[in-house]
């Protein structure tokens, strides 16, 4: 299987053992101190001089000193890398939570994410790897990924097919690795994963590797597993995440898949000069309306402070509104303890509204504008119901007021980017509840950052 050991010996006082194959671990050593975990942010406060020890090799740690060997107990040379984050990263900086702190932190690392391919009025994949000769022999892009970055390629998939019209398949890593897919030998499979670790995510990356098809791994951490092993990499720049909920990462994901978008769309002649040069113009304002979603939150706060009660909550939308469903509906869940569902609206009347009782809470999503009248009926059929209705759409839609007990709006943007900011009052909704619940927002029950089993 996969492991990751530490070892003391009894007669070897003062020195560990540590010994790794497919299970991420690090090592740190400062001040005549080393120190031994499973990724980069739990040492940051300590120390950002950093080893990687690489797959089927072993080391012996000792105060401040660490040498490498292979399997066959020869000595190896390793280069101690430094970590750019830096410790207050790692801090809470004021907040009460982390969560809230990287709920914050998005128009930065969002930015960031974006100027660090957008150079003025054009797209510059080249640190990512992908030459023009490259994207142009696409004939189809796999996603894979799990939880928040499985959400992130579902609304990417939207974006990346209607700009580019490269055909994409979204998986879960858990399902494609024992899946036995077809791959197309032209295609690209993408692996998104803030940790880089998560093992499911890598097994999916090797399992594409073993049948020969280009890799590309959307990460967060350098250095990680999948950094390391996929042909090439987007590194996001969301800096360290400790809250377990992702909320930044996802964000600096999301930005990350429109810019293969719209530069996909452009090598291969699918969208003019002038509609490439608009849509990147539009990205570069996310981060300032993010920032303005984010200066009314206290109105969320509010709303939240009456749903604690809540046991059942359905977001429903239908296209990208879906997919900013399924990641608002999995936040409430895992930091609320609120049983939530995310529905594609038109699937609602195929089961799920039987469960639609008196002053149960469903969230509309309406962002995308030819769905927004589908959507409203949908929200319609829930009230007629008995459901209590919060509506989340774009400045100018204020006739949703005349069906929702309850509205949102987010600043206009290209419908195709709406995810980026719809999910942030969904992220607030779930913080709040979960605060006003006293729960361990940064720490729920049962759920870890990095899932490196399986
Ligand atoms: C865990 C985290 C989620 C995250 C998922 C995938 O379940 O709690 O927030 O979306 O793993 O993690 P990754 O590091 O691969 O993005």
């Amino acid at each position: 299987g996969s492991y990751a050991l530490a070892v003391m010996f009894n007669e070897y006082p003062e020195e560990i053992y540590v010994a790794r194959k497919d299970s991420p671990m690090i090592l740190g050593v400062e001040d005549g101190k080393s120190y031994i975990a499973s990724d980069v942010p739990a040492i940051l406060k300590y120390t950002r001089n950093v080893y990687y020890i690489g797959n089927m090799e072993m080391a012996r740690v000792r105060k401040g000193e660490i040498t490498f060997y292979n399997l066959d107990g020869d000595e190896i040379e390793k280069e101690l890398k430094t970590i750019d984050w830096n410790a207050e990263a790692a801090e809470k900086a004021g907040y009460e939570h982390f969560m809230m702190k990287e709920i914050h932190e998005q128009p930065k690392v969002v930015g960031d994410t974006i100027n660090s391919v957008v150079k003025e009025d054009f797209i510059d994949l080249s640190n990512v790897g992908l030459s023009e000769e490259d994207i142009k022999e696409i004939s189809q892009i796999y996603i894979v990924a799990c939880g928040s970055a499985y959400h992130v390629g579902i609304a990417a998939q939207y974006v990346i097919e209607d700009l580019a019209k490269i055909p994409v398949r979204v998986e879960l890593g858990s399902e494609f690795r024992y899946r036995n897919p077809l791959l197309d030998k032209n295609g690209l499979v993408v692996v998104i994963s803030q940790s880089g670790e998560t093992a499911d995510s890598l097994a999916a990356l090797r399992e594409a590797k073993e049948k020969g098809v280009r890799t590309l791994g959307i990460v967060n951490v350098v250095g990680s597993s999948i950094a390391r092993e996929a042909d090439s990499v987007f590194y996001t720049l969301a800096g360290p995440e400790i809250a377990v909920a992702t909320t930044k990462a996802y964000s600096t994901q999301l930005v990350a898949t429109y810019a293969l978008a719209i530069q996909f769309a452009k090598v291969r002649g699918e969208i003019s000069e002038e509609r490439y040069v608009e849509l990147i113009e539009e990205v570069k304002t996310l981060p300032e309306k993010i920032a303005k979603i984010l200066e009314d939150k206290e109105r969320i706060q509010w709303f939240a402070s009456k749903q604690v009660n809540a046991h059942d909550v359905f977001f429903v939308g239908r296209g990208i509104d879906y997919a900013i469903c399924m990641e608002g509906s999995l936040k409430m869940k895992e930091i609320s303890y609120i049983h939530s569902e995310a529905y594609a609206a038109g699937e609602l009347k195929h089961g799920t509204i039987s469960l639609i009782e008196d002053d149960i809470l469903v969230v509309g999503v309406l962002t995308q504008p030819e769905l927004y009248e589908k959507t409203i009926s949908n929200m319609l059929e829930c009230k007629s119901r008995g459901a209590y209705l919060m509506g989340l759409t774009t400045f100018g839609k204020y006739n949703i007021e005349d069906t929702a007990d309850f509205t949102v709006y987010i600043p206009k943007t290209d419908p195709l980017f709406a995810t980026s900011l719809a999910v942030i009052p969904l992220q607030l909704l779930g913080y709040y509840i979960s605060v006003a619940k006293g729960l361990d927002v940064d720490k729920p029950r049962n759920l870890a950052k990095s899932v490196t089993v399986e």
